[in-house]
Formats: structure tokens, C-alpha cells, sequence
């Protein structure tokens, strides 16, 4: 793990903070049981590539929509979160997905682990993605796939109850004065996603729709994001990477 800046760890814990308290004062499920519709689509491309000694991880899984796509796949799912309360909520009683509870910036997985990660609606959320980045690279295998999608100014939420972080604007804003947000261009994502050590396969926006989130968005509404397919190939660049 890279060290990080005081300002981006602060940022980070209150961050992480943030979510676990919004699982654990919701009822049920935050995201709802609904995947959001690229996931299974991308994935479903890679089916051929994997089979039953496949390693899967469903990264910052929240509380698992997205699980039961990947428990359709050939292979063994994991799923982690930064929040216990999230993790809970995951397919309770399911035993054949492994929930483990970390930070992204860290995991306890070993180097060139896992066959095909997810990462979805939070890279966005991450005070410091490019460590992120460089750690699901640590422990993709070489060749292995990442699926992520970073959304620009154009997703429709970018511009509610957004305020920005610093005084006098700037690119980064607390929704609901609560949870940080970060909206990106394409040629920053395709920077951050080149400079992490991954090539790019397939770059394509998207558009859906989603119900209400109890406690976090009270209203359906839409999404428009680019959505990533990519492939671990080189070291990545960011000082402080360690393979
Ligand atoms: C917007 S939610 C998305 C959840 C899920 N991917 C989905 O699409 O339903 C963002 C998730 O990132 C998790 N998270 C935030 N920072 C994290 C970190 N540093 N390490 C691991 N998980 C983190 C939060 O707990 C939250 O569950």
C-alpha cells in the first residue's frame, strides 16, 4: 500500500465511516436486490475465460447486488467491504460467497490472485482511488480482467446536493455533506486506469435507471457512466506501487 497524504487518509476514514453507518441505520438492503445492468452484460463476454478453479472478487461489494451475477459464473466468488454492516447483508446464510471485510487500499490477498474483479458506482466514492487501483492490480492475476465504470459530470447525480470540499469549488464535493464524490473525464479515467497498470479493452457509456435507495437517495432515478473493461499487463507507474 502506498502511503497516503494526511488530508486523502482523513478523507478516506470519514468516508468509510460514513457507509458503515448508513448500512447499519437501514432496514435491509441500501442498493436493493436490482444489479445494475453493464455487470452482467460485460461479464457474461469473459464467461468462456473462467472455470471452476476461478477466483472472482466482487470489490467495495456493498450489500451484494451484484453477487448472485457472479455466483452464476464458473468459479469461487468473493465479495469485501470496508463495512462490517454491509458485509452482513449479503446474501444472508449464503455460504458459497466469501465475505471479507478490508480497505481496498489493503487487502489480505496475495499478489495475482483473482481471475476477474468488479468494482462498481465506487471509484467515484474513493478520496484516493489510485491506490485502490494499484492494489486490485496487485492481486489480479496477469492477463485478469477489471470491471469498473467512472462516471463524468453527465451522470445524472452529479449535480445533486453535491458540495464541494474546498472553499471556492474544486472537483471534489461531500453529497449530503456526508459522503465524498469525485466525477471524472474520459481521459482522466483513461490516465488513472493507464498509469494503475491496466490496458483498456472495451470503454462505452452507459445508462440505467435505479429505484430509490432507503436513507441515501429517497427517489428512482438515472445513471449515465463510462464503463471500463481491463486487463492487468504492466507494473503500475504510481510511486510507491510494490508487486
Ligand atoms: C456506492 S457503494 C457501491 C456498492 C456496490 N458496489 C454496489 O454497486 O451496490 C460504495 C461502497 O464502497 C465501500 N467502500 C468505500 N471505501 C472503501 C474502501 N476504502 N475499501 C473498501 N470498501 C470501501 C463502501 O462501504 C460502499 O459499500
Amino acid at each position: 500500500m502506498s502511503e497516503l497524504p494526511a488530508e486523502a487518509n482523513n478523507l478516506s476514514t470519514q468516508n468509510k465511516r460514513a457507509w458503515n453507518a448508513l448500512y447499519r441505520d437501514t432496514d435491509g438492503s441500501v442498493w436493493g436486490t436490482t444489479p445494475v445492468p453493464f455487470v452482467e452484460e460485460f461479464l457474461d463476454t469473459l464467461r468462456s475465460e473462467l472455470n471452476d478453479s476461478s477466483l472472482l472478487l466482487d470489490a467495495a461489494a456493498g450489500d451484494g447486488r451484484h453477487v448472485p451475477i457472479l455466483l452464476a459464473m464458473p468459479g469461487t466468488v468473493y465479495a469485501c467491504d470496508s463495512s462490517e454492516h454491509a458485509l452482513e447483508k449479503i446474501l444472508p446464510g449464503n455460504s458459497e460467497v466469501q465475505r471479507v471485510f478490508c480497505d481496498l487500499a489493503s487487502t489480505p490477498f496475495g499478489n495475482d490472485t483473482f481471475d476477474f474483479i468488479s468494482i462498481v458506482d465506487t471509484i467515484e466514492t474513493l478520496p484516493s482511488p489510485d491506490s485502490i487501483l494499484v492494489e486490485l492490480h496487485r492481486i489480479l492475476k496477469p492477463g485478469g480482467h477489471l470491471l469498473c465504470n467512472i462516471p463524468g459530470t453527465e451522470d445524472d447525480i452529479a449535480s445533486i446536493a453535491m458540495q464541494p470540499v474546498q472553499e471556492g469549488g474544486g472537483d471534489s464535493y461531500l453529497y449530503r455533506d456526508t459522503y465524498y464524490y469525485r466525477f471524472y473525464g474520459e481521459l482522466e479515467a483513461l490516465e488513472m486506469l493507464a498509469r494503475c497498470g491496466f490496458e483498456v479493452l472495451r470503454n462505452e457509456m452507459r445508462s440505467w435507471e435505479e429505484a430509490a435507495h432507503p436513507g441515501f437517495r429517497d427517489y428512482h432515478h438515472g445513471h449515465t457512466s463510462r464503463v471500463f473493461l481491463v486487463r492487468k499487463l504492466s507494473r503500475p507507474s504510481t510511486p510507491g506501487a510494490v508487486e
